[in-house]
């Protein structure tokens, strides 16, 4: 497949180029042409073609669908990945990154959030919660989010099998197979189960989906890997999933792309910040973020960071001061024409921004004032998942569908809660009342309290979601 003959004409590979950046965002200059057919070659049979090039004119004249469009992506999208790949920014990311955090979150919420953002098939993710498995002595007095997502459901379905053969370590260290996987009779490796459960794998589409956003827990990052994701795309695309990721991160926060990657004029909203063999980029918002620049400076010298990668001097993230917040509060009184909303506002304000306890209190506070509000108790459970108290969150979700059985998206946040619980049969159920419940609504229908959220958009994650369950709890559910 790998040396196959072009068969498809230079002008339609051209017409094919322009269609697919403007469906996908995936760029497809002509130096990749043989790529693009091949992708397309691949895709054919999902449309019921036998041919690639019957299928490439039918492409052009039709106009896809959605679920079309991704599998046309999926098929066009590279999933090349592997264990401790790019180990220079790892090696940073370990040593100043995650060291400044431990130091400045100890005194207060141990807690930092983190993103795989295009995972592929989990080699990434699971090198960052091996990373911090090292790192971190005390890592279960810790609550660490590492969300990986993908737009590609076999790729997310393997990630989630954590099952990998001799070639996903190809650059690894010699230590890796033998302290984190078990080799399977079939002579592969499968990662230790509790380096698993410290990853979340999901759905997400760069191109479609709405992020940040508290629906699907990609907000308030600490820190975001996209690695070569955004070298494939149109600069336009990259520059617009740039900017959402910007606002995903908390002020501080890191942006970590490949090398390859590295532009300071598509990554214009960070701050560049230089180590020694890799660029990272740096949401610098206020003040206060921006004096701790001098901090990295500090970071970056060479002779601290060999004697002690893990007792660089402290850092003082402070949580946003609570006077801010009470700011807020009379600004949101002023501008909310029924008071009663005023603290369920001033959670999803302070959730976005990272400051749980505090959106958890002005839930609390939401709840007192309208207790058969479905919303305060959902509003409540995304705070406490994000918090790694799921339980908790699952009875708030409960009681969000007692006050209102058909609220479509505490479903979708339960079936999240139990796939990330390995709860699979539990999370089919959910996902599929999902897709039961939005029948009765138009695809294009914006869904409440949802950031923007269509059903149509929703039932397509969802399904997405249920066919990345283990074939087990799809079969005998
Ligand atoms: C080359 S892999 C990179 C994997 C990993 N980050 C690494 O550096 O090893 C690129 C991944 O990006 C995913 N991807 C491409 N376009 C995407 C999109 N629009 N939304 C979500 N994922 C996307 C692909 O499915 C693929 O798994």
């Amino acid at each position: 497949m790998k040396n196959m003959r072009p068969t498809l004409s230079s002008p339609l590979l051209s017409r094919l180029s322009e269609f697919v950046a403007t469906q996908t965002g995936l760029d497809y200059p002509q130096e990749r042409w043989d790529d693009l057919e091949r992708g397309i070659a691949a895709a054919a049979p999902d449309f019921n073609f036998s041919e690639t090039e019957p299928c490439a004119h039918w492409l052009l004249s039709a106009p896809l669908t959605r679920q079309m469009n991704e599998t046309l992506a999926s098929h066009l999208s590279v999933g090349e990945t592997y264990f401790f790949r790019e180990k220079q920014s790892l090696e940073i990311f370990g040593e100043q990154v995650i060291s400044q955090l431990l130091q400045s979150r100890r005194q207060n919420e141990r807690r930092f959030r983190i993103w795989s953002a295009g995972c592929s098939t989990g080699e990434e993710a699971y090198t960052i919660a091996i990373l911090l498995d090292r790192l971190i002595p005390d890592l279960q007095e810790w609550n660490i989010t590492i969300l990986a997502t993908d737009f590609n459901p076999k790729f997310l379905r393997k990630a989630a099998q954590g099952v990998y053969g001799e070639w996903s370590f190809r650059d690894a260290p010699v230590w890796l197979r033998e302290g984190y996987f078990t080799k399977c009779s079939d002579g592969r490796f499968e990662i230790h189960p509790r380096i698993r459960k410290m990853v979340t794998f999901s759905y997400l589409n760069f191109a479609e989906d709405v992020y940040p956003s508290l629906s699907n827990n990609t907000s308030a990052m600490d820190v975001i890997f996209c690695r070569n994701v955004l070298m494939y795309f149109t600069a336009q695309r990259a520059k617009q999933v740039t900017g959402n990721f910007y606002r995903a991160l908390v002020d501080g926060g890191w942006l970590i792309v490949s090398p390859a990657e590295a532009s300071h004029s598509l990554l214009s909203p960070f701050t560049p910040v230089d180590f020694p063999g890799a660029v990272l980029y740096r949401k610098m918002e206020n003040a206060e973020s921006k004096l701790r620049i001098s901090d990295d400076q500090v970071m970056q010298s060479p002779k601290e960071t060999e004697a002690s990668p893990l007792s660089l001097p402290a850092v003082q993230v402070k949580p946003a001061a609570t006077e801010i917040t009470t700011a807020q509060a009379g600004q949101l009184l002023a501008q909310q024409p029924d008071e009663r909303e005023v603290p369920s506002s001033m959670a999803r304000n302070c959730a976005n921004q990272g400051r749980l306890s505090e959106a958890l209190e002005w839930c609390k506070k939401a709840i007192t004032a309208d207790k058969m509000n479905p919303l305060h108790h959902y509003l409540s459970a995304t705070i406490l998942h994000e918090q790694g108290q799921h339980e908790i969150a699952i009875q708030s979700l409960r009681r969000a569908l007692y006050l209102d059985p058909d609220f479509v998206l505490a479903h979708f946040a339960l079936g999240n809660l139990h796939q990330s619980q390995g709860r699979y049969r539990e999370a089919k159920r959910h996902f599929g009342n999902v897709l039961l419940l939005l029948r009765k609504h138009p695809q294009d229908e914006i869904l409440p309290d949802a950031e923007g959220l269509t059903a149509g958009r929703l039932v397509e994650i969802a399904s997405s979601l249920l066919a990345s369950l283990p074939q087990s709890a799809t079969a005998n559910a």
